[in-house]
């Protein structure tokens, strides 16, 4: 029997994750998570003060981990990062991609600005650090995990949101497209499409429906609790769960999937 294929280590203590967006709801429960299994953490956000926040918050738990500022819309600073990150503990093992940006705004008011910059920073960037950092794990020889966030958004029409949307879309075909190229490499590339999660993002999006629809803010959490049939928004921790496991071992015949957590029903 071919063995080439099978997973080298089933065991994810000492290994290493670098963890995007990780100052802001779903990156920091992720690499909340990712610490608790044994696993060395590089940090990494635009927002600095919100990234040494978490590095300190991880640290005082007995995470080794480390902080590194960057900004996914300029791609020399990912390139600096990838190779920073891949020289902090001489490994990249798990790659998280759970930085990015969403908006509210009406299909026929988008700007090319805007959205040039959902791609940049969503697609782009997700890509971009999926390519080198799977250069490092081919370097390596070891394998890896990639994931990669997408959304429910990628999956149906959102009139309020159509460049989220189609950038989150954009996420699962290209993630798809890596999982097969880098299966070889025992690197395994996956994408998960959260519904709507309590985080700083989504209070934003509540302010702006707020606005949009003319109906105060409680109103707007109602109308969308009752549209998802388990009532209420994920918490970060349900999502970081999902994508804890797909980073494993445990998950080590799953690639190439875009998987939904969104409590029964995707809601724009
Ligand atoms: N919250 C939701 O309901 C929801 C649903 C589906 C998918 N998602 C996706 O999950 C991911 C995480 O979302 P979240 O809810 O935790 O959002 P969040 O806004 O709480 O966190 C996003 C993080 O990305 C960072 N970021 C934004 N632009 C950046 C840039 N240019 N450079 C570096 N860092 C940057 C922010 O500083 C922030 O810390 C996003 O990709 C989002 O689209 C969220």
């Amino acid at each position: 029997m071919k063995s080439g294929r099978y997973p080298m280590n089933s065991n994810r203590k000492g290994k290493v994750a670098l963890v995007t967006g990780a100052a802001g709801g779903i990156g920091t429960s992720v690499a909340r998570k990712l610490m608790q299994s044994g696993m060395k953490l590089v940090l990494t956000d635009f927002n600095e003060a919100g990234l040494e926040q978490v590095l300190q918050e991880l640290r005082q738990l007995g995470a080794e981990a480390a902080a590194i500022q960057a900004d996914l819309s300029k791609t020399e600073q990912l390139e600096e990062l990838v190779k920073k990150s891949a020289g902090q503990y001489g490994t990249i093992d798990v790659l998280v991609n759970a930085g990015g940006i969403m908006d509210t705004r009406p299909f026929l008011e988008i700007s090319v600005e805007q959205w040039n910059l959902m791609f940049q920073i969503n697609v782009t960037a997700t890509f971009l650090l999926t390519q080198l950092v799977s250069k490092v794990m081919i370097e390596q020889g070891t394998g890896g995990s990639i994931v990669n966030l997408s959304s429910a958004a990628g999956r149906s029409p959102r009139p309020l949101a159509a460049h989220y949307a189609a950038s989150k879309a954009a996420i699962i075909s290209m993630t798809g497209s890596a999982a097969v190229v880098l299966a070889p490499y025992k690197i395994r590339v996956n994408a998960v499409c959260p519904g709507l999660v309590d985080t700083q993002m989504m209070q934003k999006v509540r302010e702006e429906r707020s606005r949009i629809w003319n109906m105060p803010q409680e109103d707007v959490q109602k109308r969308w609790d009752q549209l998802i049939p388990l009532g209420r928004f994920a918490i970060p921790d349900e999502v970081a769960s999902l994508i804890a496991f797909l980073a494993s071992d445990e998950a080590s015949y799953i690639t190439g999937e875009a998987m939904g957590i969104n409590g029964g029903t995707d809601v724009s």
